[in-house]
């Protein structure tokens, strides 16, 4: 029902600098896995097809990555390594990935905009790879889209944060609709603790009905000069209606150094358990 999730991955990872000079952020590894590819497989698992991937200068090897490397496969065939590299070839020849650049960042809100043109006229997922999730059972894409099938509007993620991490969110103001699900009455980007509506901050996980595309258009820079995803989503939730969804599971913020670290060490933890 929803086949393509839109992947904004322009951005310029200034907080992981020097590492991210000529290497995206989105490939900074989680063990041995790109950050992108653990996003691209929640996708998948949410019964997505279609990956459109933003980018920017110097973010060809997420390009690479989502290709075959016949070098590689060659040098590696029957060897004992050649194991590693089968997730990463099943994704590349079953699914389709799609790009296009963003010229000049001008904030997530304009990422989106950028991507409408391999989106079109249909509902799409969105990951922020560099939040990095696990679903409790299920993918919290997965769990998006079983809601946005009862639904049929745009949806955010959100979790509950601390009070003395609040000013580095959008923050939303809702109404309890059924258990975890709130509809949005309004939404503010990196309120002061004493300003927040509420404790439920949105992480990168969203579904967005293109219309959102329309309202972006017409979308003035807000907080920092950058379009805001934010405001445009508070424009819809007041022409329609925008659901915040409080996930079940666990979310990374691969984009802070704590977090990735964090990261690592539950996934290699979790990796060592299994092997
Ligand atoms: P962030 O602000 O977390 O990413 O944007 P950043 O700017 O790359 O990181 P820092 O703060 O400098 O370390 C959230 C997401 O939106 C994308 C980023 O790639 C990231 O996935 N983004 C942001 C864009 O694609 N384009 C933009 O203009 C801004």
């Amino acid at each position: 029902m929803i086949r393509k999730c839109l992947f904004p991955a322009a951005g310029y990872g200034t907080r992981f600098l020097p590492a991210t000079k000529a290497i995206p952020k989105e490939m900074l590894p989680i063990v041995s896995k790109p950050l992108i590819q653990y996003g691209v497989e929640e996708a998948i698992e949410a019964g997505m097809d279609t990956m459109a991937i933003i980018t920017g200068r110097g973010k060809r090897a997420i390009e690479d990555h989502f290709d075959i490397s016949y070098e590689l496969e060659h040098q590696i065939k029957g060897s004992s390594k050649e194991h590693l590299l089968k997730e990463i070839r099943e994704l590349v020849l079953n699914y389709t990935f799609t790009y296009t650049r963003q010229k000049e960042m001008k904030g997530l809100g304009h990422a989106v905009l950028v991507g409408e043109t391999l989106i079109g006229n249909e509902p799409f997922g969105v990951v922020l790879a560099d939040d990095l999730c696990e679903g409790e059972k299920r993918g919290v894409m997965a769990q998006m889209v079983e809601l946005y099938k009862k639904f049929r509007c745009s949806i955010v993620a959100v979790m509950e944060v601390d009070e003395k991490d609040i000013h580095k969110y959008g923050v939303v103001d809702a109404k309890e609709l059924e258990e975890g699900v709130y509809i949005i009455k309004d939404m503010v980007e990196k309120p002061k603790a004493a300003e927040a509506p509420s404790n439920l901050a949105v992480i990168g996980r969203y579904i967005l009905t293109p219309d959102i595309f329309e309202i972006l258009k017409t979308t003035e820079p807000g907080v920092g000069g950058e379009i805001q995803l934010t405001d445009a989503l508070k424009a819809q939730a007041q022409k329609g209606m925008v659901l915040a969804y409080k996930f079940k599971g666990k979310r990374f913020d691969c984009g802070s150094i704590d977090g990735f670290v964090e990261a690592t060490n539950y996934f290699y933890n979790k990796d060592k358990e299994k092997s």
